[in-house]
């Protein structure tokens, strides 16, 4: 007797050893086909790979699946717990042939494997064929040596395997296990069919169509098998039980919910521990695989299987949240075959708390309300939908949950007038937006939302997907379609672009359908949820209705993330470098840089802004894993995750954090922790480098720093080493002794600038003391020098005329300077024995009369002015001469 983890490697080995590929299960959200809620097979990752789409580099695979059956197609949702065999979650053992073998070899693998590898009886057998497949039987009969009243023909759909309504599909034949005459049931194909003795254990199917649209089918391009066994199922045969919750596996799990409630799995609470099982691992499985729980779409499914478990909790008289305090016993059983559930178990298991908190907080009033609602109602009898829709409007019950409690007591729901109260509160609320009054080009988003629902969003997890375009807005209104060089406004059911919010701009990138191309440069959020893709058709005609390609600019998003989770870290190390009043005050996170505002009231120095980088970087080379989980805000803010102040939150939110702090009081614990709905690197060492490159007010008390970083920043550098080599070489220096070269050339040209003013006072004054004195004149028996100087500053003029009195020993003199810009200074100076009769003020005022400006100022002995007209310097100086006379 092998336990469910030996069963499942058997399996896969003995395909590899019979040649074929294992391939590790695909998420349950499924990249490749927009049409499924989730993977409800384990043909759905290999979909394209048999409508020849997509080529493998192996023609053989083998894969154990994770599947959900819940929302979709495929829903066993109402059953579970009260059955033998469904579930929410299942894995799915199958072997693949794409174009490689078909139905000989694959009947003859599948009759080796279970009679051979698992050793079961030939003789509680027997298998079903499509009616008309002959081929089928004739191998069956062949291979096995089945009689033909073991090799049954079915002419009904359970011969004939879909995906979904379109998809590859083919007939099939299924393997069944007799469970003995002690249970009741018939073979397939008879009355008593439904009974539990026969039991299907595998199905083999023998792809050969693509059903195009609900009319047309088609010849795949080369015949393929799929097949899927239910582990769970094959373990029970193998493990001598005819129940799937009787396997090791669920027995684990149950004794795990047994020990924690302290209720043995009998009787009544018997579906109660099965429903927590079986809820337990679908919730946790999509919860790691980015679904988190909310009110539409998966995240509604989720939703709805944690509250199905957790009034089952509840039934069982579980008084604190239960389902997280059974993950670490599903991680012991199923983490070795999953690691995704390993590294999820943070997110998983807070997740599981906060929802269960959050329900149990209305769960007891709402089962009140449905007790009082149903107390006269007897078996047979229906609660209103006005309840039903109070229940799960006020009290967070889905309705299948109503449904579920009252199953017991054989109550049903009105299901319509359920659907009715939700209809009228839908337009309540529609009346009210309306007016809102929001601006009207705005309302075309809220019609659209209304008509097909949120977009669910896929970036967190990858940046390809398949969707379908729901609506198409181009000028303001809907359109059906729209053609090559138009600009449109795409929706789709699902995306991986990230829409413009909480400072990350939105992603750029492609959505192409068959035959045509939109290139997006822009994803916003618009009322309510919906992702709109701006962009222009480069090619084609984009339809609504058709399902298409979804392509982030995947190098573009890498640098927005580095950008987003740099800012994360620069936050944290201005707190750390300046104090807690730091506050963000606005973020702009872009594929080339990062902007940052926030509060603080004076300049930051060079040198702390250098510490902080320091900082910052040294979080990166930790190269920590960037973390997120999905909180209760309070405990989120009681946790130290900063939040912005003001902003409006969900009841839940995201909460990032990433690497270690090495010091202070959080020593030891997350770096940095904060609210964020943005896209992240996964560790910290993917940003590579954070350069800061500028730091400035943007208001008051406002500062602003930008940043680089990776690429960006490292060639932000390299241009900076580049120009000190230039100039290093200009210097005819090296890049070291650069900065010594042009301190020396500094002082050297002060130096000179010194010496050339001291040169230029000489020469204004007529070179040595002996020969200017030989050229002064006399004026009116008073000593004159008059000149117009060059090369002398303004500032110069005046201990030029100082000088020139020196000289003089009695006299008066006058320097008019032109400057550059062709505007004259004047200055006059008059020696002390000369003041009492004349005034150097009168004179300057004479030469700046003629040098048209207007007057000027100074004491008897020294007067300065100025003039517009520098070409009338000469004039100037007559003009103090005529005045001396
Ligand atoms: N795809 C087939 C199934 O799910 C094998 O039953």
């Amino acid at each position: 007797m092998s336990g469910v983890n030996e069963i499942r490697s058997i399996f896969l080995d003995y395909f590899k050893k019979n040649g074929h590929e294992i391939v590790p299960s695909s998420p349950l959200v499924p990249r490749n086909d927009p049409t499924l809620m989730f993977t409800n097979a384990g043909m759905v990752q290999f979909k394209n790979v048999f409508t020849g789409l997509e080529q493998r580099s192996y023609s053989r695979a083998t894969t154990s699946q994770k599947c959900v059956r819940a929302g979709g197609k495929h829903n066993d949702l109402d059953n579970v717990g009260y059955t033998a065999r469904h579930h929410t979650f299942f894995e799915m053992l199958g072997n693949f042939s794409f174009g490689d073998y078909f139905k000989e070899e694959a009947i003859s693998l599948a009759w080796n494997l279970i009679t051979k590898e698992f050793g079961l009886a030939k003789d509680k057998l027997l298998v079903t064929v499509y009616h008309t497949d002959d081929d089928a039987a004739n191998f069956w009969k062949k291979i096995a040596g089945l009689s033909d009243d073991r090799i049954i023909r079915i002419a009904t759909s359970d011969n004939f395997w879909a995906m979904g309504d379109i998809g590859p599909c083919g007939p099939c034949s299924e393997i069944f296990y007799d469970h003995g005459e002690d249970i009741w049931g018939g073979p397939p194909g008879s009355a008593e069919e439904d009974g539990d003795r026969f039991i299907e254990i595998w199905n083999l199917v023998f792809m050969q169509f693509e059903q195009l649209t609900k009319e047309e089918r088609v010849e795949l391009p080369r015949p393929s098998i799929d097949t899927g066994m239910g582990l769970e199922r094959i373990a029970a045969v193998l493990q001598g039980v005819h129940d799937n919750y009787d396997i090791d596996l669920f027995k684990a799990l149950i004794r795990a919910s047994e020990e924690a409630t302290g209720v043995k799995a009998e009787g009544k609470a018997r579906a109660s521990h099965r429903v927590i099982a079986d809820h337990l691992r679908a919730s946790s499985f999509l919860i790691a695989d980015g679904v988190l729980p909310s009110n539409e779409g998966r995240g509604y499914v989720l939703r709805r299987i944690m509250r199905r478990a957790m009034r089952h909790a509840e039934l069982l008289g579980a008084r604190e949240p239960l389902m997280w305090r059974l993950l670490p016993a599903l991680i012991r059983e199923m983490g070795q075959a999953y690691p995704e559930l390993i590294r999820a178990e943070a997110l998983i298991s807070e997740t599981l708390k906060l929802e269960e908190t959050r329900f149990r907080k209305t769960l007891e009033r709402g089962l009140g309300l449905l007790g009082e609602a149903t107390e006269n109602l007897g078996e047979g009898g229906r609660l209103d939908g006005e309840t039903a829709f109070k229940l799960y409007d006020t009290y967070g019950f889905p309705l299948d949950l109503t449904q579920d409690a009252l199953r017991q007591r054989g109550i049903g729901v009105d299901v319509e007038g359920f659907n009715a109260a939700m209809e009228r509160q839908k337009a309540e609320a529609r009346a009210n937006w309306a007016g809102s009054g929001e601006a009207a080009t705005e309302t075309v988003w809220f019609s659209v939302h209304d008509k097909v629902g949120a977009t669910e969003f896929l970036g967190y997890e990858t940046e390809e997907a398949e969707g379908i375009i729901t609506a198409l807005v181009r000028d303001g209104a809907v359109v059906d379609s729209v053609g090559e060089g138009e600009t449109v406004a795409v929706v789709v059911n699902q995306t991986p672009f990230y829409g413009e919010s909480g400072g990350q701009v939105g992603d750029a990138g492609t959505i192409s359908g068959e035959d045509f191309i939109i290139e997006i440069s822009d994803t916003q959020k618009k009322g309510d949820g919906v992702f709109v893709h701006i962009g222009r058709v480069t090619k084609g005609e984009a339809k609504t209705g058709a399902v298409v390609e979804l392509a982030v600019n995947s190098a573009r998003r890498t640098r927005i993330r580095s950008n987003h989770s740099a800012t994360h870290l620069l936050h944290e190390a201005l707190r750390e470098m300046l104090g807690t009043h730091v506050a963000q005050k606005g973020s702009l996170v872009a594929p080339d840089r990062l902007r940052f505002d926030f509060s603080h009231p004076k300049p930051i120095l060079a040198e702390e802004l250098k510490q902080i980088e320091d900082i910052a970087n040294a979080i990166v080379l930790q190269n920590a894993p960037v973390t997120t989980r999905l909180m209760a805000v309070d405990d989120a803010i009681a946790e130290g995750a900063m939040a912005l102040f003001g902003e409006k939150y969900g009841d839940e939110v995201r909460v990032v954090s990433m690497g270690t702090a090495t010091q202070g009081a959080k020593a030891g614990k997350s770096y940095s922790t904060e609210l964020c709905g943005g896209t992240h690197v996964r560790r910290t060492g993917d940003i590579g480098l954070i350069r800061v490159v500028s730091e400035g007010a943007v208001a008051a008390g406002v500062r602003r720093i930008e940043a680089l970083t990776g690429e960006a920043a490292r060639r932000y550098l390299e241009e900076q080493d580049e120009r000190v080599k230039a100039l290093a070489a200009t210097l005819k220096t090296t890049p070291a002794e650069a900065l010594d070269r042009v301190t020396s050339l500094l002082e050297e040209r002060r130096k000179l600038e010194r010496e050339l003013t001291e040169a230029r006072k000489k020469l204004a004054l007529g070179g040595d003391g002996a020969q200017a004195a030989a050229e002064n004149e006399t004026v009116n028996g008073v000593n004159f020098i008059g000149k117009v100087v060059s090369g002398v500053s303004p500032r110069d003029l005046k201990p030029l005329a100082d000088e020139g009195k020196k000289q003089l020993g009695s006299g008066v003199v006058a320097f008019i300077g032109v400057g550059e810009d062709g505007k004259a200074s004047a200055v006059v100076g008059v020696t002390d024995d000369l003041t009492a009769r004349i005034s150097a003020v009168d004179l300057v005022r004479a030469a700046s009369a003629a040098l048209g400006g207007s007057g000027g100022g100074g004491r008897p002995d020294m007067a300065q002015a100025g003039g517009p007209e520098g070409a009338k310097a000469s004039e100037a100086i007559a003009a103090v001469r005529a005045a001396l006379q």
